[in-house]
């Protein structure tokens, strides 16, 4: 078995690397900082005796390269069961307000990158009829907030998409899972002051782990972001634009 994890550098990416090798699958990490994600596998093939690569990939300077690199994953470690599409940038919403072209950044790395690399997975797993696509997309992306909303329109739409290629793939026994994360200890939520409990990378790949082994399609993780997402979702948009979220 094989897992392909795409953005291995992040923390959450190589927590969940650990715990599909822990569980004796071949890994594929996939980065733009190549040297790094070789580091990484020639790390998880001595603590856990799996076959472990690193690959060069980026969300969006060359899509035409998303289907070779999993040609080239599947040609050195077999066919991927199981892609986790980990990558992502939050970017800074004030300099994106005044510059398009750092919004756009934000939109291409969490859309555009995104459906190019899960199209390409998506046509490899449905030739054979078998995978697991899981993408960790964001509470962010569940309503508009005028602190974030280029990240989280984005990561809305990679939710949108993932729902509508979980249904292409549902007679082709391909399964999605769209993971909406609430914060997880990473740079990412670096800095960020919030009196709402973090989670660590570790639990947050143990459940992205089982989840994807019971072949759930949604969660929210940590589970306790489906309830605040909830009643955010219920306030009503005349009272949401005049809170300062
Ligand atoms: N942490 C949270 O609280 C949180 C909450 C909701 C959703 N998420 C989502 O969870 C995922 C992992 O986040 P994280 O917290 O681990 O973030 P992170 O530490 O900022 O890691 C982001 C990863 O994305 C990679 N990346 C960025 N631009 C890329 C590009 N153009 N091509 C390829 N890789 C690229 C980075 O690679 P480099 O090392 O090369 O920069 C890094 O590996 C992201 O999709 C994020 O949106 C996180």
């Amino acid at each position: 078995m094989t897992v392909l994890i795409l953005g291995a550098t992040s923390p959450i990416a190589q927590a969940v690397a650990d715990v599909y090798a822990a569980a004796g699958f071949s890994v594929a990490l996939a980065a733009r900082d190549v040297e790094e994600a070789g580091r990484a596998a020639r790390d998880l093939q001595i603590r856990h005796g799996v076959e472990a690569r690193g690959f060069a990939f980026d969300a969006c300077e060359d899509f035409e390269r998303h289907a070779a690199l999993v040609s080239e994953v599947e040609a050195t470690l077999g066919p991927v069961d199981v892609a986790l599409v980990a990558f992502g940038f939050m970017g800074d919403q004030q300099a994106s307000e005044e510059d398009f072209e750092k919004a756009r950044r934000v939109i291409e790395v969490n859309y555009t990158g995104a459906v190019s690399v899960c199209e390409a997975v998506a046509r490899a797993m449905e030739s054979r009829g078998a995978g697991s696509i899981i993408g960790l997309s964001s509470v962010a992306g569940e309503r508009g907030r005028a602190s974030n909303y280029f990240y989280g329109s984005a990561k809305g739409a990679l939710t949108l998409y993932l729902q509508g290629l979980r249904s292409r793939l549902a007679s082709k026994n391909v399964h999605v899972m769209t993971v909406k994360l609430g914060f997880v200890d990473t740079p990412m939520t670096f800095e960020l002051e919030t009196g709402i409990p973090v989670a660590s990378p570790q639990k947050a790949a143990q459940a992205i782990f089982n989840a994807q082994g019971r072949g759930v399609e949604t969660f929210y993780y940590p589970r306790f972001w489906g309830g605040i997402m909830g009643v955010i979702k219920s306030i009503p948009e005349k009272v949401f634009k005049r809170l300062s979220l």
